[in-house]
């Protein structure tokens, strides 16, 4: 029988925002596929939650606050040669227009563009990268689908989706690709604060708009899964939406 190419043997996958939500679950699920985790965040307690939770050994954690720039230039010091990244670092702060001002631009923009891009920055200029290692962003279908108030997540998201687009055309010849995965609402610590931000009506409403239900953090890891397994090996420059059909009726 052939191996199957939905793997991640002797793959060393770092996921930034790993202390929670998406990127806790992504952790878990890459461990149980084979690879080697580094996980990164700023809440030391939350992260030493996610390893307790991996299977198999040789896990770390390397906390950082990417906003700042020597966290992030320590992380791309201490991080060994990866072979795929899953960034899920991220916030959301709905604002209509009239309310937003220089500091809420800055306080989303800097965690879901300006420190990715600046924190893969660190690790291209060290080297950090093997061939053929894979890059996964989480946007959101707010990326494509803005929404009110959305001014400054769907714009960060739109962004980061660009980058991962120019990623891809700069890395190519080292074989390495990048992608996007784009899922609608998923219940972790940030849905929870969606759900907290709305009526128990309007979130209901909302939720009833979804034919097959909103997603699980395990759905998400499943698709990050398989953009970093050699399955994904023609797969690059792409944004994988996961919505439960929310785009079809929504
Ligand atoms: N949940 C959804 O419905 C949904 C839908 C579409 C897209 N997404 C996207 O999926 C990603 C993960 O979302 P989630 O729901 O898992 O969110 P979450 O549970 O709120 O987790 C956010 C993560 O971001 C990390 N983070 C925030 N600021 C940071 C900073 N300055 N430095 C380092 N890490 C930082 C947090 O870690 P620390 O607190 O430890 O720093 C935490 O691990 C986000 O990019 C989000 O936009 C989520």
């Amino acid at each position: 029988m052939t191996e199957t190419p939905f793997h991640l043997h002797n793959k060393t996958i770092l996921v930034t925002g790993a202390s929670s939500g998406i990127g806790r679950q992504v952790a878990i699920s890459a461990s149980n596929m084979g690879a080697t985790l580094l996980l990164s965040g700023r809440n030391s307690a939350e992260l030493e939650k996610t390893i307790s939770l991996l299977s198999g050994a040789n896990h770390k954690i390397i906390s950082a606050d990417l906003l700042l720039q020597h966290e992030r230039e320590n992380l791309a010091n201490e991080i060994p040669m990866l072979d795929g990244i899953v960034h899920c670092a991220g916030t959301v702060k709905p604002f209509p227009i009239k309310f937003l001002d220089q500091k809420k631009l800055d306080e989303t923009l800097k965690i879901n563009y300006e420190a990715p891009v600046l924190m893969m920055a660190a690790i291209l200029k060290n080297k950090k990268l093997n061939k053929n290692a894979s890059l996964v962003f989480l946007s959101s279908i707010s990326g494509q689908h803005p929404h009110k108030g959305g001014t400054l997540y769907a714009g960060s998201k739109a962004a980061i989706e660009s980058f991962a687009k120019v990623l891809s055309l700069e890395l190519y010849p080292q074989g390495i690709r990048a992608n996007c995965i784009s899922p609608a609402m998923v219940k972790t610590p940030m849905f929870d604060q969606a759900a907290d931000e709305m009526s128990k009506e309007e979130m209901e409403k909302h939720i009833g708009k979804y034919p097959l239900g909103v997603g699980l953090p395990e759905d998400v890891a499943n698709a990050a899964i398989f953009l970093l397994s050699p399955a994904a090996r023609w797969i690059t420059g792409i944004n994988i939406t996961l919505d439960g059909g929310f785009l079809l009726i929504g």
